[in-house]
């Protein structure tokens, strides 16, 4: 079996396990919150919303690739099975059935404010241990806090 070795070593290749693993969970669910809510969405707001829902959907998944393969890179397994996700996750969770817009656009402001504060510790902490982590944090991050000011502005 083929044994992935990595630039890192140590309590700096472990910091930068927890920051992978801990953005990644916060993606995966992001994108399937994002999912439910475009699906499930109803009032006079539908149109931009549902759209909306859908740009957050696609960033959640494409940094989720990127995040998992580093974390794989740097000899570390990603875990994304729904098992984890589900026990982990730190995104407030929505209630089946009819989701009204104004409440959507409520919820994910605040779920996106959790997703950019744990993406900003994870930027500080893996500052020493890993920059090349880092900077896919930043970018994480940038577009995290970009979707958090557009929904923001929809309140
Ligand atoms: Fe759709």
């Amino acid at each position: 079996m083929a044994t992935i070795t990595g630039p890192l070593s140590g309590d700096a290749k472990n910091t930068v396990a927890e920051a992978l693993q801990g953005a990644l969970v916060d993606l995966i669910d992001l994108s399937l919150v994002a999912k439910q809510a475009h699906w499930n969405l109803i009032g006079p707001h539908f149109r931009p919303i549902h759209l909306q829902l859908d740009e957050l959907t696609d960033l959640a998944r494409t940094h989720m690739d990127a995040i998992a393969e580093r974390a794989v890179a740097v000899g570390v397994n990603p875990d994304g099975r729904s098992t984890t996700v589900a026990k982990s996750t730190k995104l407030q969770q929505l209630e089946s059935g009819w989701l009204e817009d104004g409440k959507v656009v409520a919820t994910i402001t605040d779920l996106l404010d959790g997703v950019s504060k744990r993406m900003h510790e994870r930027v500080r902490a893996t500052d020493e241990p890993d920059p090349v982590t880092q900077d896919l944090l930043i970018a994480v991050a940038q577009d995290i806090d970009k979707q958090h000011w557009m929904f923001q502005a929809q309140s």
